[in-house]
């Protein structure tokens, strides 16, 4: 059964870049093949991954407006192009949604889009969705179930206390979500007490689980600013090692 991981939280808190080490840990573990899906308007995963991007899901949705192949049904075609726009590489492919319908949106394409995903899905045993901010957006993608949503924090206050409105946010929005973790990102070692105490508070009141916290790292800063991929970090470096630890947490259960 494949498994669909969310990334959740506020707009900068490293939703992307957990998404970018994630997939490091999926591939590295063998968890895999895996779907990376860029669900940002201003996609950017792939530049955390050193990738890119050819055609979009917007553009696809677009093109089906125009004329067709003959002797091909809208659904074929859409099909066929979705998968011409993954970009395949080892142990995962990346799909990047673009630009989402404007005014006059031509509403058949969506379910054309919605069918062609559903029966993707089934190709990968992961799928990580990396999401722009705001539950709105998360639930407009109308994936058929979460099984993990991955809510990330910036090590404040208000940031937690953000992050609990999301976790609380899944039941109204009515998301299917079987376990959602919170991740503190960004976060100065050690961790200031009070900030713990809030983060101890949150967890529970809004029934997540939490995953870890990954400190302020310069590997990261530095990998971004040099335009190498994420997943040529060191496995021994020290944020992996952070990453990793989280995400054994989470995953414990399924790995081989
Ligand atoms: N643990 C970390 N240590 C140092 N820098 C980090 C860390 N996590 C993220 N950053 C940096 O913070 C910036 C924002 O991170 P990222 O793009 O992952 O956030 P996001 O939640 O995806 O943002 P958006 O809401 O715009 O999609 C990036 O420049 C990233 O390199
Ligand atoms: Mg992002």
């Amino acid at each position: 059964m494949t498994q669909i991981i969310a990334l959740a939280g506020k707009g900068g808190t490293g939703k992307t870049t957990t998404a970018a080490l994630l997939l490091k840990y999926l591939t590295a573990h063998k968890m895999t093949p895996a779907l990376a899906v860029d669900a940002d308007a201003n996609a950017n995963l792939n530049e955390l991954l050193h990738l890119d991007v050819r055609t979009t899901l917007g553009t696809i949705r677009k093109e089906l407006k125009g004329d067709i192949p003959p002797g091909m049904s809208r659904d074929q075609y859409m099909e066929m192009k979705i998968h011409q726009s993954l970009i395949e590489e080892e142990g995962f492919d990346l799909m990047v949604m673009g630009q989402p319908d404007g005014p006059g949106c031509y509403c058949a394409a969506n379910q054309y889009l919605a069918m062609s995903m559903d029966r993707l899905a089934d190709n990968y045993q992961y799928i990580i969705v990396d999401n722009e901010a705001g539950m709105e957006h998360l639930s407009r993608l109308n994936l058929r179930k979460i099984d993990y949503l991955l809510i990330v924090s910036d090590p404040s206050a208000r940031g937690i206390l953000t992050a609990r409105r999301i976790a609380e946010l899944t039941g109204p929005l009515q998301l299917d979500i079987r376990q959602q973790y919170l991740i503190v990102n960004r976060a100065p070692d050690p961790i200031p007490s009070a900030l713990q105490e809030k983060i101890d508070a949150a967890v529970v009141e809004a029934n997540m689980q939490l995953a870890g916290i990954i400190p302020a790292s310069e590997e990261l800063v530095s990998q971004e600013l040099s335009g190498e991929s994420y997943l040529q970090l060191a496995e021994d470096s020290k944020v992996i090692q952070q990453a990793f630890a989280i995400f054994d947490r989470i995953f414990k259960s399924k790995k081989p």
